[in-house]
């Protein structure tokens, strides 16, 4: 059972997206579902593939707007513009690779193309910053691999809770 209400940003990657060419469904898919487990989305943002830009609106929700999560969605597979991991890892204290091999294997399970997904999770500063693949149906199915156990990694990091219970 989740004791806390953590602040969330969703940022979506996609320079159709951004170019008003494609309706974001994913980051909607996101705002649903963690609101439904305890999240309060406090900003969402969509941008196009650019790494420089990516960058500073991480940096920015980490470290002025102090969010305790960012879901990404989006930019992580092998595109040439695709640059998401690339953007987080750039942004990154602490590699928390864990995250992003749990949704890896979970996702197998679903469909073979889970390998081609490139996401990152990492830490910076009290946030931690999650990629997640661009399609409604890949947020879901990684973000249910993953959300049950992220409670007790955030607790854990923004120092609620001190130690790792058994
Ligand atoms: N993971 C799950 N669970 N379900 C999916 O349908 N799609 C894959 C993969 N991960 C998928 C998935 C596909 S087809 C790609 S190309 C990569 O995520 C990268 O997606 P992205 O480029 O939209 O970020």
């Amino acid at each position: 059972m989740e004791k806390y209400r953590w602040k969330a940003a969703v940022v979506t990657l996609s320079d159709k997206g951004a170019a008003g060419e494609r309706e974001d469904l994913s980051g909607p898919a996101i705002c649903e579902m963690i609101t439904e487990s305890r999240y309060e989305v406090v900003k969402t943002v969509l941008l196009p593939d650019e790494f420089e830009e990516i960058k500073k609106c991480l940096c920015k929700l980490c470290d002025e707007e102090k969010v305790d999560i960012i879901f990404t969605t989006g930019g992580t597979g092998l595109a040439p513009r695709d640059c998401t991991p690339e953007a987080t890892l750039a942004v990154a204290d602490r590699n928390v690779p864990g995250i992003a091999e749990a949704m890896r294997l979970a996702s197998l399970r679903i469909t073979p193309r889970a390998m081609l997904s490139r996401a990152a999770s990492v830490v910076r500063g009290r946030t931690l910053i999650i990629n997640l693949p661009g399609s409604p149906k890949a947020v879901r199915e990684n973000l249910e691999a993953v959300l049950p156990t992220l409670d007790h990694g955030l607790a854990i990091l923004t120092e609620r809770d001190g130690e790792c219970a058994r």
